[in-house]
């Protein structure tokens, strides 16, 4: 079995970035990303700072939920290559210092897997009892509809099995049956499969609808807790160092409970605080976020959060208020094609109209609020996206790595590339490309892999506790990072305008500020609030030197 290096609690010190195999590089010119496209490009992925990837799926499947509806769990999708291909990128990106995890999707199956199949011809075979059949389609019915743009039930009627079958997502993603031991085990079977080759761990995907029971809304059970914690403790057995991060869309206190008491998930995606960094810097007030925060109970001392502000879904908005949605929809989603289900599919760059001092500050935010950051492929070039596409396509278009024929993503014809690739003028591949963003000194791109490596040499922004300042000033966001010795102190100007922060730092007294980025020595910490202006969307991170 290969090795996994590993150092302590490595996720926490981590920055990720995800990525679409397919959308990335193709490298075989069929008009479709590969993973000799992506090993290819595994150097541009290292030197942007980042520490760890994470592959959306690659497995076979119909691709009628991108790849989230999986015909076959031990194999890789034709499209992307062969095993030996993937088995060459993994060694090519634990070489280049990146850990890998993969998307694991535990709560069910395409339709058209093998074990789906075999289900529903056959009510004596073992695999009918690895879905969840009723002959009643009114069962569960307080369990909500997530699609709920293109499902009108989370029953779907067989007519073969002669029965409906239970699904959370779209009707050809049959839920897989936890209550059957022998689905329990077969998912033990495919972590230990991949983790095998030496993945490093799994970004977990829709987990907190594994199991059903009447009377409640099928989310968050104990029984869903108490895999948790066998697949926790599976892997801490048999692949220790690597990791389980859980996408639970959920409230915040429901949310931490898939921390467990540190035996289930190593990290969980802060879906709570991604929405209320835009509505923040929209309102140009700090509140959501300290509030949002402030809501979020300790977690275990092993466990990270995962923060992000765009990934490959929409930007959900089924954690806010109906109020703040209507907010949301109202600034960031004037063109109804922009919205989709509970959510907007937009990429960050036009969400902030492109306003590069804004989208700035949401960095600052993500790379120093507590967790750990996870970037997604395309945003550090600013690329746009198409709201003309379907589904959330149109944020998985390829990545732009030049002005060239289809952006440099693929050599083929451009009418046998997977999907258009992004012509918008305002975000024309010609202009906007990894080859221009790597030429201009003051781009995004460069900014960004400079913010990270600053991030990287403060172990307070990873591994710190944050500590809100109390002021009067509403757009600004100011705390400090603590950890042992070291004392980070940030300060975010969320508003468009000028603003002065005057901030109690008597508990530092004596310490000088030290601008992160430039060196500058601010005036000492004294007996009075410390003043300090800062213009518009900007931020300071400051180390605290103590005297001498
Ligand atoms: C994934 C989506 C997918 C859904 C159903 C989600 O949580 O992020 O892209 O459509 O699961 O598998």
């Amino acid at each position: 079995m290969p090795l996994r290096q590993e150092y302590h609690e490595w996720y926490k010190d981590a920055v990720f970035y995800e990525v679409s195999v397919r959308s990335f590089h193709d490298g075989s010119g069929n008009g479709i990303g590969d993973f000799k496209g992506l090993t290819d490009k595994l150097p541009y992925i290292a030197d942007l700072g980042v520490t760890a990837i994470w592959l959306l799926p690659f497995y076979p499947s119909p691709l009628r939920d991108d790849g989230y509806d999986i015909a076959d769990y031990f194999a890789i999708h034709p499209d992307y290559g062969t095993m030996a291909d993937f088995e060459q990128f993994l060694i090519r990106a634990h070489e280049l210092g990146l850990k890998v995890v993969a998307d694991l999707v535990v709560n069910h199956t395409s339709s058209e897997n093998r074990w789906f199949q075999e289900a529903r011809r056959d009510p004596h075979s073992p695999y009918h009892d690895y879905y969840v059949w009723s002959d009643d389609p009114s069962r569960f019915s307080e369990a909500r509809i997530i699609f709920c743009d293109t499902e009108t039930s989370n029953w779907t009627y067989d007519p073969m099995a002669g029965k409906h079958y239970w699904h959370r997502f779209y009707g050809h993603q049959p839920d897989l049956n936890y209550d059957n031991p022998a689905v329990q085990e077969e998912m033990l079977r495919v972590v230990d499969f991949w983790l095998g080759k030496g993945l490093d761990g799994f970004r977990v995907d829709a987990v907190p609808y594994l199991f059903e029971r009447d009377g409640t809304n099928c989310e968050n059970l104990p029984e869903t807790h108490e895999f948790c914690r066998k697949l926790r403790a599976h892997v801490d057995l048999y692949h220790p160092g690597a990791v389980l991060l859980a996408e639970a869309n959920q409230w915040p206190h429901d949310v931490v409970k898939y921390f467990g008491d540190g035996d289930e998930f190593h990290m969980c995606f802060n879906f709570p605080l991604m929405p209320r960094l835009y509505m923040a810097i929209r309102r140009e007030e700090a509140k959501p976020i300290v509030d949002i925060i402030s809501q979020l109970p300790r977690i275990p001392p092993s466990c990270q959060w995962a923060t992000f502000l765009r990934n490959h879904d929409e930007l959900s908005l089924e954690m806010v208020s109906h109020e703040e949605r209507d907010y949301m929809y109202r600034e960031y989603a004037k063109d109804p094609r922009m919205k989709i289900n509970l959510g907007i599919r937009r990429r960050l760059f036009p969400l902030m109209d492109n306003n590069r001092k804004a989208i700035e500050l949401l960095h600052s935010l993500l790379l120093t609020l507590p967790g750990t950051p996870v970037l997604y492929y395309g945003d550090e070039i600013g690329m746009g996206d198409n709201i003309y596409l379907g589904d959330r396509n149109g944020v998985r278009t390829p990545m732009q790595w030049s002005g060239d024929r289809n952006a440099g993503f693929s050599t083929a014809d451009p009418s046998r590339v997977f999907s258009p690739v992004v012509i918008d003028p305002v975000y024309h591949f010609n202009g906007v490309n990894v080859e221009s963003a790597q030429r201009s000194h003051s781009s995004f791109l460069n900014w960004l892999r400079i913010i990270i490596k600053v991030r990287q040499r403060h172990p307070a922004f990873s591994r710190g506790e944050v500590r809100f300042l109390p002021h009067e000033s509403i757009p600004v966001v100011a705390y400090t990072c603590t950890h042992g010795e070291q004392v980070m102190l940030v300060i975010n100007n969320l508003s468009r305008f000028t603003q002065y922060v005057s901030l109690d730092l008597s508990a530092f007294r004596g310490c000088t500020p030290v601008d992160c980025f430039g060196g500058c020595r601010f005036p000492v910490i004294g007996d009075t609030n410390y003043l300090i202006t800062t213009g518009p969307h900007s931020f300071y991170w400051f180390e605290l030197q103590r005297p001498g």
